[in-house]
């Protein structure tokens, strides 16, 4: 008998450390943690840990042949200002790494006579808006508008979670017998915000940043105009978002790709709500045209209603809550040496 794993890939990451950790703490034990690099130390020696590259199929088969996958948390991407600069190599890595693991999921699910549960985040990079005027119209887009990305990353997102619901209803649609299909459930993410890690190669990053470089007493030249909306949401909300739809009963679900966001402000409202909590944070405006570009092409904010209204989904940490309750003492606690 194969040992029965939850597959996390991009497992050493800013998500997939904090999944993980979720994970462990509500006593899941048999999480197959997969990345390019170690996972966090303090995390290794309670998991399967492998390193190794999603993009290396013999990997993959010999993972399957170890292993029966139940669940598939597939965090593994190159972000959106790192994929600018190698855009070939993100495709790879986001489209061809993922299309990789649809077909295992597929070959399971069929082998197993039960869909494997194919968990993806997507993102507000999806979205692209023409320009600033367009986006102060539709300031809190559906998931159906404005699904014109700017970026590779975005495009490949957006592409992969085509491919899923593809996976999931139409794959071998002409067969005479139809395999049993994998079950693709994704979440459209705003700018993610952690306490203990800093992202890498994003372009929601100056949020993240300001705050990390404020507890650092570092001084921060923040990469887009004060004026730049987009929204974000705190660490352990992406959690519960993922685990949420997760753990929804299928015929709850009348989507597979969902918005879910938590609050919406400007990069001057981030540096403010830093300020308060860090008052000799020394943080100034040299906006960056170019990434400025990309992040004007997201919607300011992001209608999550139908998250809600189909499995319940509901962030716990609002814009106060996430800094004053959860950012801000643990962040205090991070730095201080
Ligand atoms: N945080 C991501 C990025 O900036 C968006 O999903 O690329």
């Amino acid at each position: 008998m194969r040992k029965k794993i939850i597959l996390v890939t991009g497992a050493a990451g800013e998500i997939g450390t904090a999944l993980i950790e979720q994970l462990l703490f509500q006593k899941v034990e048999n999480v197959l943690a997969l990345d390019i690099r170690p996972v966090d130390e303090r995390l290794r020696s309670k998991v399967i840990q492998v390193v190794g590259d999603i993009c290396d199929r013999a990997l993959l088969e010999r993972l399957i042949s170890e292993y029966e996958i139940e669940t598939i948390y597939h965090l593994a991407a190159l972000l959106s200002t790192r994929a600018e600069f190698t855009p070939e190599a993100a495709h790879r890595v986001n489209v061809e790494g993922t299309l990789g693991l649809l077909q295992v999921a597929g070959e399971q699910s069929d082998w197993r006579g039960e869909p494997v549960l194919f968990i993806f985040p997507s993102s507000v990079a999806v979205y692209g808006l023409p320009d600033l005027q367009t986006k102060r119209q539709f300031s809190k887009v559906r998931e159906w508008e404005w699904n014109y990305p700017r970026t590779m990353y975005g495009c490949n997102k957006l592409y992969c979670e085509m491919l899923g619901i593809y996976y999931s209803e139409y794959y071998r649609q002409l067969a005479i017998e139809r395999p049993v299909t994998l079950d693709f459930r994704s979440v459209r993410f705003p700018g993610l915000v952690s306490a203990y890690t800093v992202p890498s190669g994003g372009t929601s990053d100056f949020g993240p940043e300001m705050l990390h470089a404020a507890a650092k007493d570092q001084p921060y030249a923040c990469f887009v105009r004060p004026d730049t909306r987009i929204p974000f949401m705190a660490m352990p909300d992406a959690i519960k978002a993922l685990i949420g739809l997760a753990s929804a009963k299928r015929e709850q679900l009348t989507r597979r790709v969902y918005n879910v966001t938590s609050f919406s402000l400007s990069a001057a409202e981030f540096r403010e709500m830093v300020i308060k909590a860090f008052p000799k944070a020394q943080i100034t405006f040299e906006p960056d045209l170019k990434r400025q570009g990309i992040v004007d092409s997201w919607p300011e904010d992001m209608n999550d209603n139908d998250a809600r209204k189909d499995w319940g989904w509901n962030p716990e940490y609002n814009l106060e809550r996430s800094f004053t309750e959860y950012l801000v003492p643990n962040i205090r606690r991070r730095y201080q040496h």
